[in-house]
């Protein structure tokens, strides 16, 4: 994990930029969820080093747009990029850390770059899903997985396919880890949301549905209400709430099994993921699944 920070570093220090280089040790460091993958997938090697990397690159860059967009304050307990520097400053770090990261991509297979590049579309795509569903109350479950599969999954997919190429491991197999893995993750943060403590989250409980994100327990909420309830809740959306609104949000949740049902679809795309990878007898990689369905429960 060190070894990819340093080299993250090592990049940013190319830019021969003072500035830059304080704007980039501002921001604050993650779980590197891609980088566990990479590295258990196509073991430690100057290659899966230099690809971890570049993907924790893009990665941070989406994140830095991403609070842009969601006028985020706080990312990881923190001040955000944009609350400190503001947005412009923000913006351009996002986009000379993506630059860099695709700079250094030229040097691996044809076939490796393609995949992260469609990635990266995919995942700029998703944001802008993501970005259209705060402009209405969105109770379609389909449209809510083609969304958190290209904002969120894909890019963990992408992950575990290239470093799958680079060991000369099953592409297949790997697709479908990553991919699960990813759907999974998402689902379990959307959770997280709601039933964390706000000190353990690092911003508001219920903020998603404040932001005009209607997640997966809430799509169950609202479809298992009754007509005047969806409407109810319908009211909500977007809106500071009260204290009365938002335990009327979480009383119904609970009524409706809207939470327990949301993590029963993650450990399922899990076990799916487990399922995928387990001709490979990598207890590391199953781990990944395993942590990640009981972070915080
Ligand atoms: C977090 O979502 C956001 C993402 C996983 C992807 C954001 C992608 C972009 C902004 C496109 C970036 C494009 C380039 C070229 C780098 P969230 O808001 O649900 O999660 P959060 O709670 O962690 O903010
Ligand atoms: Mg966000």
């Amino acid at each position: 994990m060190k070894t990819v920070e340093n080299l993250m570093l090592s990049f940013v220090e190319e830019f021969d930029n003072e500035f830059i280089k304080t704007l980039y040790q501002r921001i604050p460091s993650g779980k590197k969820l891609r980088t566990k993958l990479i590295l258990k997938i196509a073991d430690k090697n100057d290659q899966s080093i230099k690809l971890a990397s570049i993907i924790e690159l893009i990665h941070m860059a989406s994140l830095l747009h991403d609070d842009v967009i969601d006028e985020a304050d706080t990312r990881r307990n923190v001040d955000s990029i944009n609350a400190i520097f503001g947005n412009n400053r923000a913006i351009m770090l996002g986009d000379i850390l993506y630059s860099k990261a695709f700079y250094e991509l030229t040097s691996f297979d044809e076939k490796i770059a393609k995949v992260i590049s469609n990635a990266v579309t995919s995942l700029s795509i998703g944001e802008l899903l993501d970005v259209e569903f705060t402009e209405s109350f969105n109770s379609d479950i389909d449209k809510y997985f083609d969304m958190i599969y290209k904002k969120t999954a894909s890019l963990i997919e992408a992950s575990a396919i290239t470093s799958a190429i680079l060991a000369g491991k099953d592409t297949e197999k790997f697709k479908t880890y990553g991919k699960n893995l990813g759907l999974a993750f998402q689902i379990i943060d959307d959770v997280l949301d709601i039933i964390s403590d706000s000190k353990i989250l690092g911003k508001p409980a219920l903020n998603d549905f404040k932001e005009g994100k209607t997640t997966l327990p809430y799509i169950y909420l609202y479809n298992s209400l009754n007509t005047d309830d969806k409407l109810k809740l319908k009211s909500m959306f977007k809106k500071n709430l009260t204290k009365n609104e938002l335990d009327w949000i979480k009383l119904n949740m609970q009524k409706t099994k809207s939470i327990e049902k949301s993590v029963k679809l993650a450990k399922k795309l899990g076990l799916e993921a487990l399922d995928a990878i387990k001709d490979e007898k990598n207890p590391e990689l199953e781990k990944v699944i395993k942590d990640m369905i009981e972070r915080e429960f």
